[in-house]
């Protein structure tokens, strides 16, 4: 089974009806729980590492033990780089064989927005790995902990969605429709008639970033209208330190490695749960 790239997933999740998600791996801890998830539910799994996390691990030594398990794992699994922006990890990633990567150039005007992601795309193509980018812009940093808000006047315009599409050959879209990356202030609210529209005109499945607290309907109604992958981070974090705290209460001689597989077991439940609303539990084929 294992090692596809993120365009095989994202293809048959838009065709399905359903979504891949993709879980930002940061440790030994995070890809256990997310491949245990994927495998106990016969899902299709993104396994990805963002570049703001690279200080977390040295990937030079992960990148092939994260490679290593998605080959070896018993459903589809895609390896890829999240919020790319610095040439040399788009070199890297590639080089380390990660089967997908993700420039983001949300914040940079469209023209050169979309000259670097076309730059991205012909290196990355030729490696046969796929390439998601980001236009407009969600906002929100990755392990960022105040709360935000989503700023309509940075929502992708679907006219300039289905250009750069054109323009660029990307093999999905990463669009902002009003989720945020980390933790909302207020009541997050999609705008799905903007989704329809640019779904309909850029004709390549697209992804959600800021997949942690949104609620069930908002998922549903994200994915019936050209949503095929969700990224969820802070859902996954904010669970394990949850189990963290509980660790206070325990014995001073509690043995570290078998409670660090109860911190597994959480993340592997919140990771289950997101699956199960994505709809692609029972679709790993
Ligand atoms: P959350 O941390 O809000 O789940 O977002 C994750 C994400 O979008 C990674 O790219």
């Amino acid at each position: 089974m294992a090692l596809v790239t993120l365009k095989q997933l994202v293809n048959d999740a838009f065709q399905g009806g359903y979504a891949v998600g993709s879980f930002n791996v940061v440790n030994m801890e995070t890809l256990q729980g997310a491949l245990q998830a994927a495998e106990e539910n016969k899902s299709p799994i993104i396994l990805a590492v963002a570049e703001v996390h690279m200080g977390l691990i040295d990937l030079e030594q992960y990148a092939p033990i994260i490679l290593r398990a998605a080959e070896r794992a018993s459903v589809p699994v895609a390896v890829h780089l999240d919020h790319g922006q610095a040439f040399s990890s788009f070199v890297k990633a590639l080089r380390w064989g990660f089967t997908s990567v993700m420039f983001d150039g949300s914040t940079l005007a469209y023209e050169e927005n979309a000259a670097k992601t076309k730059e991205i795309v012909r290196l990355a193509h030729t490696v046969g790995a796929s390439v998601e980018a980001e236009l407009g812009h969600v906002t929100g940093g990755e392990g960022d902990p105040s709360p935000g808000v989503a700023d309509p006047t940075l929502f992708t315009d679907p006219g300039e969605a289905q250009q750069f599409v054109q323009e660029t050959g990307v093999d999905a879209l990463a669009v902002a429709v009003g989720s945020v990356h980390g933790i909302y202030k207020g009541t997050p609210e999609l705008d799905i008639p903007r989704l329809a529209r640019i779904r309909d005109l850029a004709g390549v499945p697209l992804v959600l970033h800021g997949g942690s607290g949104l609620s069930d309907d908002d998922f549903r109604q994200a994915i019936a209208n050209g949503i095929a992958k969700i990224n969820v981070y802070t859902d996954m974090s904010q669970a394990a330190m949850a189990k963290i705290r509980t660790a206070q209460t325990l014995p001073a001689n509690t043995d570290f490695g078998q409670f660090m597989l109860t911190v597994v077991e959480t993340i592997k439940e919140a990771v289950a749960e997101k699956m199960r609303i994505f709809g692609s539990v029972g679709k790993a084929g």
